[in-house]
């Protein structure tokens, strides 16, 4: 038994890694998916890998720091699908690499504007038409840096601290209206996020998982479905960490 069956899930920053990795998941499920992703071949290209797989899935582009952009991709997921049952705010940027005291203005409101205004867009909107449907799911990608520094990314941290925060106020908000929140913190995890990393930069991210590796999409996609799914019914307002022991030392 398929356990995301009869179920309409979106999911932001679906074209690439760990986005990627869910929707295909989702899918695999038996959930029908919209991709949404601002890079139109890389979430086209998603869509057709899960269809090759049987899977159901359609691409809506959308940048979700435009809260225009953002409030039509909820419209037409329920124009395509009918309803949505499930939100994973995925969609994010790794940013400028400096001090606070030297990180320029521009790279921080960047930043917040996609890794925690988008996901705030996402958020609303989603949230408004859950308690059109009666209820639904949302879960959200924070980061380990939503719980410890990341040296030289302050807005990074800032930003996943604040997504771990959002989310707990949506979970004490909706708590009675059948929607739940979740944030999920992964470790540092082998996508294109981090292909600018140099190899002693990736060692040295190694060095600080207990289990001496990255981690991988696929790894975070089996934790956000079951937070996205019935198996996880009583967990609301919670931060989730898959970080191969990273925040443990
Ligand atoms: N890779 C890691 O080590 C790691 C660790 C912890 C958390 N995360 C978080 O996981 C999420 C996904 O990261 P990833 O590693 O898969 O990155 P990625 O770069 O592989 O994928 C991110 C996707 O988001 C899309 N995107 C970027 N800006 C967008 C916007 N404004 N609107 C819509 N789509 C946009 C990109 O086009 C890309 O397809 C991010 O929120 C990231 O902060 C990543």
């Amino acid at each position: 038994m398929k356990i995301l069956n009869n179920k309409v899930a979106l999911v932001t920053g679906a074209g690439s890694g760990i986005g990627l990795a869910i929707a295909k998941l989702y899918a695999k499920e038996g959930a029908k998916v919209i991709v949404s992703d601002i890079n139109e071949e890389h979430g086209k290209s998603a869509v057709e890998e899960i269809k090759s797989e049987a899977g159901e899935a359609t691409f809506i582009k959308a940048d979700t720091s435009n809260p225009e952009q953002v409030e039509a991709l909820v419209n037409a997921t329920v124009e395509t699908y009918g309803r949505l049952d499930i939100a994973c705010n995925n969609a994010g940027i790794g940013g400028e690499q400096s001090t606070t005291g030297d990180y320029s203005i521009d790279s921080w409101k960047k930043v917040l504007n996609v890794n925690l205004d988008g996901v705030f867009y996402g958020c609303k909107y989603e949230l408004t038409q859950m308690e059109k449907n009666g209820g639904g799911v949302i879960v959200n990608i924070a980061s380990i840096h939503g719980t410890v520094a990341a040296p030289l990314s302050s807005a990074y941290t800032a930003a996943k601290h604040a997504v771990v925060g959002l989310s707990k106020n949506i979970g004490a908000e909706y708590g009675q209206k059948n929607i739940r929140c979740n944030a999920v913190g992964p470790g540092y995890i082998e996508t294109p996020l981090l292909e600018s990393a140099s190899g002693d930069m990736k060692q040295a991210l190694i060095a600080k998982h207990p289990m001496g590796r990255l981690g991988t999409s696929e790894e975070v996609a089996e934790l956000v479905l079951f937070l996205s799914s019935d198996k996880s019914s009583f967990m609301t307002g919670g931060y989730y960490l898959v970080d191969g022991g990273y925040t443990a030392v």
